[in-house]
């Protein structure tokens, strides 16, 4: 089943995978999704936020379980981080299906929209509407690389953009929800098992900083009369990696922009993107505090998504029924997921995680088995099959 959107955003010459929200190949995603739902005779639903829902069964008097998780990628990533997730639901209801199970309760297939914040930096855009924890206005005016806003991008995309927001109606149908992800580090191949649960998901936040200098010729300038952006950025950089080591957190500047971006001109303005994690918030806080205190930039919280600890009893019915004879290992994670927000949210909810023999991700070489990726179907059928009864 993956192999249909193999090609789909695929970067012939890495690999990889981009796959923005909103861009033809997210709207390509969109249109296998609702194929997928129509040939199981699924019920297709866009909510107000763009996530896409399938229901086998309605949803409109008894909430039900939901399992999926999202088709957009980040700028070159690999083929499992989302995409796993919603074959691997279409796939554990065709088990349900092979089984003769006619769940007591809606099942229903989510595909959430803009996951990874690849376009207009804010992940899990689609929950965090959804629950209300990102205002409308405030994503409506976010831009992405051209200076296009969202509002902008779904006014083109056909969609009412005055319509996103927290969404009752929809979360109301969402009795418990359970993601399955590729894992992103290699817990389980130290474990030798295939098939993992979440614990929970360290705090995590992004961060924006705006180095402000003078451009000027690079020729002509006498060093000592220089306002060169890029050394306070770097010194930015180096600064992030020895306060993260000395707290034990991580922190990452994956992305900078510099303008006018010449090679013969010094810079005129350094934008860089802060992400930094760990397991203890107050850790991570006294580190972007530290940074900002000390780096001559304005600085700007694009997103902050606190701890996340799945539901004991739920997390552990899932390690139980996931895991056969031996109930499965439950893992922390830093990386951040949909199922995080809804469970803040106050959404029952949980994961598994499906083994990766290297665990590298957001990058052309994540992989999984294909055993691995089967056996993750027959435990989520198996979740879904008991969380019905
Ligand atoms: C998304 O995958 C994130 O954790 O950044
Ligand atoms: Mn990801
Ligand atoms: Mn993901
Ligand atoms: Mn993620």
């Amino acid at each position: 089943m993956l192999e249909p959107l193999a090609h789909i955003g695929r970067d012939p010459a890495t690999g990889g995978y981009v796959r923005d929200a909103w861009s033809a190949a997210d709207m390509e995603l969109r249109e296998w999704f609702a194929g997928e739902a129509g040939r199981r005779g699924l019920d297709l639903r866009e909510d107000r936020n763009g996530n896409l829902w399938a229901w086998w069964g309605d949803p409109s008097g008894r909430p039900g379980v939901v399992t999926g998780s999202h088709l957009d990628s980040v700028r070159q990533g690999g083929a499992y981080d989302g995409p796993l997730g919603v074959v691997s639901a279409f796939a554990a209801l065709d088990l349900l299906k092979e089984r003769g199970i006619t769940p007591a309760r809606p099942v229903g297939v989510v595909c959430f929209t803009d996951e990874e914040g690849a376009r207009f930096g804010v992940p899990c855009m689609g929950s965090r509407l959804l629950t209300g924890v990102l205002a409308p206005e405030r994503a409506l005016a976010l831009t992405d690389d051209s200076g296009d806003t969202l509002a902008d991008v779904l006014t083109k995309a056909g969609r009412a953009p005055y319509e996103l927001g927290r969404d009752d109606e929809t979360l109301a149908t969402v009795g418990t929800f359970v993601e399955l992800h590729v894992e992103q580090g290699q817990a389980l191949v130290h474990e030798g098992r295939p098939v993992g649960v979440a614990a929970a998901i360290w705090p995590h936040g992004r961060w924006r900083f705006d180095f402000h200098g003078r451009a000027d010729h690079a020729g002509t300038t006498r060093l000592a009369d220089r306002d060169d952006p890029m050394l306070p950025f770097a010194r930015m950089v180096l600064a992030a990696r020895a306060g993260a080591a000395r707290r034990d957190v991580v922190a990452t500047v994956g992305k900078v922009r510099v303008a006018p971006g010449n090679a013969n001109a010094i810079p005129g303005l350094v934008s860089a993107w802060l992400d930094a994690r760990g397991a203890d918030e107050a850790a991570v806080r006294a580190l972007v505090a530290e940074l900002a205190e000390e780096a001559p930039a304005t600085v700007r919280e694009e997103s902050w998504t606190p701890v996340v600890d799945f539901a004991v009893p739920l997390r552990e019915r899932l390690a139980r029924v996931a895991g056969g004879d031996t109930p499965a290992p439950v893992l922390p994670t830093g990386a951040g997921h949909d199922a995080g927000i809804l469970a803040t949210a106050g959404v029952p909810s949980a994961m598994l995680f499906v083994r990766n023999p290297t665990g590298v991700s957001h990058s052309p070489d994540e992989h999984a088995e294909r055993a691995d990726c089967e056996a993750g179907v027959v435990a989520l059928a198996d979740v879904l099959e008991d969380l019905c009864r």
